[in-house]
Formats: structure tokens, C-alpha cells, sequence
């Protein structure tokens, strides 16, 4: 086994192992470990005490911040960012919790321009699509798919398995359980009045295991989405839905056949 291969542009102050490659303009921040058959590409910054597993990539551009701790086989594709602080800038009702350790499991993909909050943990064999952004205290199962452009806001909670398409967003607070299936321009809310100051009547809905809610769908604040439930399409959630029943239109109810 050889040694790490480092670009004489790049900056590395941290310890690789065997087999690694560091190309130009690189950084490796202090007290940061990469594992063996890591490679940072161009321009590419891994932070200082950061800990990174066998076989990373990091893809030019890539940002992993400082005390990030990868698995092995984590990639991060150009310009992805793993390790934003949470900034409120004095403008959001909520104080963000700025304290969180930020972990990716074995395996996971994190896309383009895709922001990992600090304070988030995400398991094994996750994709993380292009351009999303979960935001801090996210618990994200393995094996799921937060695909492009998802937001997931603060305190989200994704069991395994749980797949959310193109351009969703995923309120604060929000819980879905193990298998569940969010299709594509889902909206979700926790907030029936948001110009008042923030308080406990916030609270996002709960999505439980298997259930399915269909392209376009509004679930409103704190409802409830009952086992393998299907919410149709464009449908706007007022109310909990029983386990295993299908609800359509606006307001959403039950559908009704023959
Ligand atoms: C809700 C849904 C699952 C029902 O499918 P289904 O059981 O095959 O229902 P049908 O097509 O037989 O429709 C039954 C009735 O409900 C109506 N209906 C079906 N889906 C509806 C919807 N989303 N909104 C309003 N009405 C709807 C139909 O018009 C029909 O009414 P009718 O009997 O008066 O003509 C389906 O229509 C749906 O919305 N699927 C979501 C698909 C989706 O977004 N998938 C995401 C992954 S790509």
C-alpha cells in the first residue's frame, strides 16, 4: 500500500491515510484524519478536526467544515457543503441551536450545492440530491432519498427508508416514519399564525410509516397521516387521516368510489 499522494499546491495539516490523494488547492485543516483511499480533489476544503473514513470523495469544491465526521465511502459531489452554522441573523422568529455535532453514515451521496446543517445526523447509504438543504437537529434514517432541491427545516425526523422527491419542503418539526413517500411540490406547514412570536402552537405534521402523499399535496399544521394512508394529489390536508385511507381534493377527505 503507498502512501497519500499530495499536490505540492495543496495545504494539508492533517493526518492521511494510505492511498489518499490530495490534488491542488486542496486544504486539510488541523487535526483533521482522513482513512485510507481518500480523494480531495481541486480546491476541495475538509476542516480542521474533522474525521473522514476509507475511501471519501470529495469532489472540487466540496466543504466539509471543521469536527464533521464522515463514514467511509461518503462523497461529496462539487460544491456541496456539509457543516453550515446556523445563522439566524436576527431576522427568524426561532433562535436556531447553533450547538450540534453534524455525522454521515457508510455510503451516503451528498449532491451539488446540497447544505448539511451542523447538528444533523444522517445513517447509511442516504442520497442527498442536488441544491437540497437540511437544516440543523435533522434525523435522517438510512437508505433514504432527499432528492433535489428539498428543504427540510429545522428538527425534521426521517425514519429509514423514507423517500421525498424534487422541490418538497418539509416543515419544522416534521415527523415520517419508516418507507414513507412524499412525491414531488409537496407543501407542509406548522404554523397557523407565523406573524406571531414563536411558541409551542408550532408544530409540524406527522407522517407515519408506508404513508404516501401524492404530488402537489398541503398538509396543514400538526396534522396527522395514518399507516400506509395515500393523500391524492393537489390535495390540501385539513384533518388526520385514518390509517390506510385515501383522501383527495380541498379539503382533503376520503375518497369515495363506484
Ligand atoms: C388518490 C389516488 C391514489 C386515487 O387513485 P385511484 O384509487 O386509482 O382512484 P380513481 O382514479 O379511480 O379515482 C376515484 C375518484 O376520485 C377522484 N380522484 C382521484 N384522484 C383525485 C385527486 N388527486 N384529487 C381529486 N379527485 C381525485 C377521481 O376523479 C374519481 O372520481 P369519480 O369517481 O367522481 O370520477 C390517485 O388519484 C392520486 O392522486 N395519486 C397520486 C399520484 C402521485 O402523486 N404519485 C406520486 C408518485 S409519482
Amino acid at each position: 500500500v503507498s502512501g497519500p499522494v499530495i499536490s505540492p499546491l495543496a495545504l494539508v495539516d492533517g493526518d492521511l491515510g494510505d492511498g489518499c490523494t490530495v490534488e491542488a488547492f486542496a486544504v486539510i485543516g488541523a487535526g483533521a484524519t482522513l482513512g485510507p483511499r481518500c480523494r480531495v480533489a481541486v480546491g476541495a476544503v475538509v476542516g480542521a478536526g474533522a474525521r473522514l473514513g476509507a475511501g471519501c470523495v470529495l469532489h472540487p469544491h466540496a466543504v466539509v467544515s471543521d469536527a464533521v465526521e464522515l463514514g467511509d465511502g461518503v462523497e461529496v459531489f462539487p460544491a456541496g457543503l456539509v457543516g453550515r452554522v446556523p445563522k439566524g441573523a436576527g431576522a427568524t422568529a426561532r433562535e436556531p441551536d447553533v450547538s450540534g455535532h453534524l455525522r454521515i453514515g457508510n455510503g451516503c451521496s451528498i449532491g451539488s450545492h446540497a447544505t448539511v446543517y451542523y447538528g444533523v445526523e444522517i445513517g447509511a447509504e442516504t442520497l442527498i440530491g442536488e441544491a437540497a438543504s437540511i437544516r440543523e437537529g435533522g434525523r435522517i434514517g438510512s437508505r433514504c432519498i432527499v432528492s433535489r432541491c428539498v428543504t427540510l427545516n429545522y428538527d425534521v425526523h426521517l425514519g429509514n427508508g423514507v423517500k421525498i422527491m424534487d422541490n418538497t419542503h418539509i416543515t419544522g418539526g416534521t415527523w415520517i416514519g419508516d418507507g414513507a413517500f412524499v412525491s414531488t411540490m409537496v407543501a407542509t406547514a406548522n404554523d397557523n399564525s407565523p406573524t406571531e412570536p414563536f411558541s409551542e402552537r408550532v408544530v409540524g405534521p406527522r407522517i407515519e410509516p408506508g404513508a404516501v402523499i401524492g404530488a402537489g399535496a398541503t398538509l396543514l399544521p400538526g396534522v396527522r397521516i395514518g399507516a400506509r394512508a395515500v393523500v391524492g394529489a393537489g390535495a390540501v390536508v385539513t384533518r388526520d387521516v385514518a390509517d390506510g385511507v385515501t383522501v383527495t381534493g380541498v379539503p382533503a377527505r376520503p375518497i369515495h368510489r363506484g
